[in-house]
């Protein structure tokens, strides 16, 4: 029994205090006091973006355009030109991964939010935008104070979570397309100071600070079964792609008008991402408008000749990613081969001018070429902006929307703040915080583990027995945690992965709880006074049917690695000074699924195979828990009040019917703009507990037809509702994105018949007639 009460931050704030003054001078070019550049056209800021670049482009010697063509591009002292990185990190916070950042100086820390798979669960846009936003702003502070060698973050990772073994699941935001577009653009727009919602873009405006889309394209397979990701060939049809792999990269694009893109390493149908000229400049650049410029993974240049073999000779790769569009190598195999590409011809320099023009506009966006950037826009942002109230506020906001309760029977959960005699905390992820930050993290401003936050908050006496070391639980002492489960009024195992079991380079090959971890469950379960509570952390899903099944386990939180701030979210949640409202973001399979080859990339089901498909969109097989579930501690009931139309008229257009389906760019923007169609939800909150959680609106098809998807989310709001509080939401929808798949072209359709358009419960029908 603990009985004290800590004070939160003494501890943290003697560790890790930022000083709000730094004497570092932050990197940048065109000193006005240097009377030889001042002059220059590049460095004149009344000059466009593309000017001032092509103008500094002009006056580079080639060995010095080659320096620049790498992560670490080093300074061109004649021209004032300063050393810039291009490799820095910033998927759930300030990274310390990456090279650009520095947590050495005035700032030793900085705020992280939960890891992005756990922050999908908020369904909450608005969310997401503020939590970037806030990265983009301490990012300023780490450059401005001079611990920033580059301002271009190499995230958000957007790509679907196709398989649930995926190591690098964790970091995206689940396996449904529009989701990951959304989460794309909030993301892309609060990072690189955007707003939110309307509002031109300033393409030659100032960047915050510069995101990427990433891995571009179909990458979602670290090592798996002896097939690693530099040489995987990602066969994918065209019709997975339209309507799968590229709708996230072409939202980051068009809408959340991303600076960057990094080209993967993995061949896609047998050509390696960064070498492929259809995907680089055929469809980002010219097909959805790409301005920004397009990075390698780090050392995907190389691969392109060893291991895969597509180039014959080092010039040769350096040339196939020169002439597809890509810009900047992470690595040095640009540095060390394109000059001999250009002797024995194989590249021109225009084509290495073309790369530079991208990549210094992006600079100049920055703000590095105006001169000290402490006296621009962005240049009062300081070390007070780290780890500042607010946003450490944010990150308990944000961990607080995501978690998802999965189980809870018999209202288990709450637990009673006054009447809980005792509590037994069993686990080895119960009194660790440095799980809580995933991968791609740095260090956080304050943190506390779970065991720690529930004795800060609500002081009850506690016994705890960590029962496995570590999360793979290869050994196991189960008598320990069972002798303080037997007399505890309360019992909690905080169970789940680590970064030893899913990480980047690592992805799972078995889908349920590691080593011992079920044995020891089921054992605290059956001595226990009263029904336990499941809580899990973890990234990918995990298939927990025997908890699921078991009467002893009455609750299960699903709490992802929920940031800096996850140790009092799940202690706030467990006492009911927070009502869970997260849904699931990737369907739970059940361990059987780990028969299918993670290497298949098809979405689509083939029963002749006994290929179940992927995703809730797809997959045939029994689940776990289905995407987009989650409980809470209220009831809420859902009405579909009204659609605009009952049925959609596709037969008045030239467009051609072929097999039952019309296609979308046939009917092209004005038919789609003449088909807008909107959905009126009612919801109300029947239950005793206010409650703040999203609405998923779905839709589907009683003619899915080849390639047709099961169901399909079109829509998602956030709604907070004060018990016995009911609210209207409105959903605006255009029907050429949500009630379209793709055919076997690759081009999208809308299938003839009946849709369900609907939410949990409650459907409406719309006659599509062609
Ligand atoms: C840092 O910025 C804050 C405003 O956000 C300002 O009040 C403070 O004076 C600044 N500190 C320094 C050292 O410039
Ligand atoms: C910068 O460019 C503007 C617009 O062309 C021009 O009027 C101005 O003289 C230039 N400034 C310098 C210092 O060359
Ligand atoms: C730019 O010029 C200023 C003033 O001459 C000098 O202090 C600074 O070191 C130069 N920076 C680079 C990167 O050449
Ligand atoms: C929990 O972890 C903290 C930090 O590692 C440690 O100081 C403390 O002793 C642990 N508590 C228990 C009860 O093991
Ligand atoms: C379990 O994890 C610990 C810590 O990461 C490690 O030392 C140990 O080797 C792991 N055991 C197995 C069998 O993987
Ligand atoms: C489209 O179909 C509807 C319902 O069958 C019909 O009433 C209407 O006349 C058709 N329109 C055209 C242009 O064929
Ligand atoms: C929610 O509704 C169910 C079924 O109607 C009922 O059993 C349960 O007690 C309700 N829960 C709350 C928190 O109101």
């Amino acid at each position: 029994m603990r009985a004290h009460n800590l004070p939160l931050f003494t501890i943290v704030i003697l560790l890790h205090t930022n000083s709000a003054q730094s004497d570092a001078t932050p990197p940048f070019s065109c000193d006005p006091s240097n009377p030889s550049t001042n002059s220059l056209p590049f460095c004149n800021a009344s000059l466009a973006v593309a000017a001032r670049a092509k103008d500094l482009v002009s006056r580079l010697t080639l060995d010095e355009k080659v320096q620049q063509l790498v992560n670490n591009a080093p300074s061109v002292p004649r021209l004032n030109v300063s050393a810039y990185e291009w490799w820095s990190e910033a998927l759930h916070g300030v990274s310390r991964h990456g090279k650009g950042i520095t947590f050495g100086g005035a700032i030793k820390s900085a705020t992280m939010f939960p890891q992005i798979i756990l922050s999908a669960a908020s369904f909450d846009s608005s969310l997401w935008y503020r939590t970037a936003q806030a990265i983009g702003k301490e990012s300023r502070a780490f450059f401005n104070g001079g611990q920033g060698k580059g301002m271009t973050f190499w995230a958000p990772n957007i790509n679907i979570l196709r398989d649930p073994r995926w190591g690098r699941g964790q970091e995206t935001a689940g396996e449904d397309p529009l989701v990951a577009g959304k989460y794309a653009v909030a993301y892309v727009r609060g990072l690189q100071g955007d707003r939110f919602e309307g509002g031109e873009i300033m393409r030659e405006g100032s960047l915050m600070a510069s995101a990427c889309c990433k891995h571009y394209t179909a990458h979602d397979l670290d090592n798996w079964n002896g097939v690693d990701r530099y040489s995987f060939d990602a066969k994918v049809t065209k019709q997975d792609m339209t309507d799968t792999f590229q709708p996230p990269f072409k939202a980051c694009v068009e809408q959340g008008k991303a600076s960057g893109i990094m080209c993967a390493y993995n061949r896609v149908n047998g050509i390696p991402s960064c070498a492929d000229r259809n995907l680089l400049t055929a469809t980002a650049r010219q097909q959805w408008g790409f301005e920004g410029y397009i990075a390698s993974d780090c050392d995907a240049v190389a691969i392109i000749h060893d291991p895969q073999g597509y180039a014959k000779e080092p010039e040769d790769a350096v040339a196939a990613v020169l002439k597809a569009g890509m810009d900047v190598n992470c690595g040095s195999y640009l540095l060390k081969y394109t000059k001999s590409a250009v002797e024995r011809k194989k590249v021109s320099e225009s084509d290495i001018d073309r790369a530079l023009l991208n990549l210094f506009s992006i600079r100049m966006r920055l703000g590095h070429f105006d001169g000290d950037p402490r006296k621009l826009q962005y240049g009062a942002i300081n070390a007070t902006s780290v780890c500042s109230n607010d946003h450490q506020d944010l990150a308990l906001e944000a961990a607080r929307s995501s978690i998802v309760l999965l189980k809870n029977e018999a209202a288990l959960l709450p637990f009673s703040k006054t009447s809980t005699k005792s509590l037994a905390l069993i686990g080895p992820n119960a009194n660790s915080s440095a799980i809580f930050t995933g991968n791609y993290e740095g260090y956080p401003c304050k943190t506390v583990s779970i065991l720690q936050a529930l004795d800060n908050l609500y002081n009850i006496p506690t016994k705890f027995v960590q029962g496995c070391e570590f999360a793979n639980c290869t050994s196991v002492s189960t008598d320990a945690a069972v002798a303080i489960a037997k007399e505890a009024d309360r019992v909690v195992l905080v169970m789940g992965l680590d970064q030893s079991l899913e990480r980047e380079k690592l992805d799972r090959v078995e889908l349920g709880l590691p080593g011992h971890q079920e044995d020891l469950i089921t054992a605290v379960a059956e001595v226990a006074v009263k029904p336990v509570v499941l809580v899990l952390l973890c990234g990918g899903p995990v298939d927990v049917s025997f908890a699921k099944k078991n009467p002893k386990i009455g609750s299960i939180l699903w709490a992802g690695y929920p940031g800096e701030a996850g140790g009092v979210a799940v202690a706030q949640t467990l006492f009911g000074d927070n009502n869970p409202g997260g849904k699931l973001p990737v369907t739970w399979y059940p361990k059987e699924f780990s028969k299918v080859a993670m290497t298949d990339m098809r979405m689509r089901p083939d029963p002749s195979q006994g290929y179940p498909g992927r995703t809730y969109r797809f997959y045939t097989g029994p689940t776990v828990y289905e995407f987009g579930y989650g409980l809470s501690y209220t009831n809420y009931t859902y009405k579909v009040i009204s659609v605009s139309r009952g049925s959609l008229f596709l037969n008045s257009s030239s467009a051609v019917k072929k097999s039952g389906s019309i296609s979308v760019s046939e009917l092209g923007s004005k038919g789609c703009e003449s088909i807008k169609f909107s959905a009126q939800v009612r919801v109300t909150n029947h239950g005793s507990m206010a409650g703040k959680h999203p609405v998923l609106l779905f839709v589907r098809s009683n003619n899915p037809g080849s390639g047709g998807t099961r169901r399909q989310l079109v829509e998602f709001k956030t709604v907070a509702l004060s018990q016995g509080e009911t609210k209207d939401i409105g959903f605006d929808i255009s029907p050429c994105e949500s009630f379209s798949h793709a055919d076997e072209d690759g081009a999208l359709v809308i299938n003839e018949g009946t849709l369900y358009i609907g939410v949990e419960g409650d459907e409406r029908t719309i006659n599509v007639v062609i």
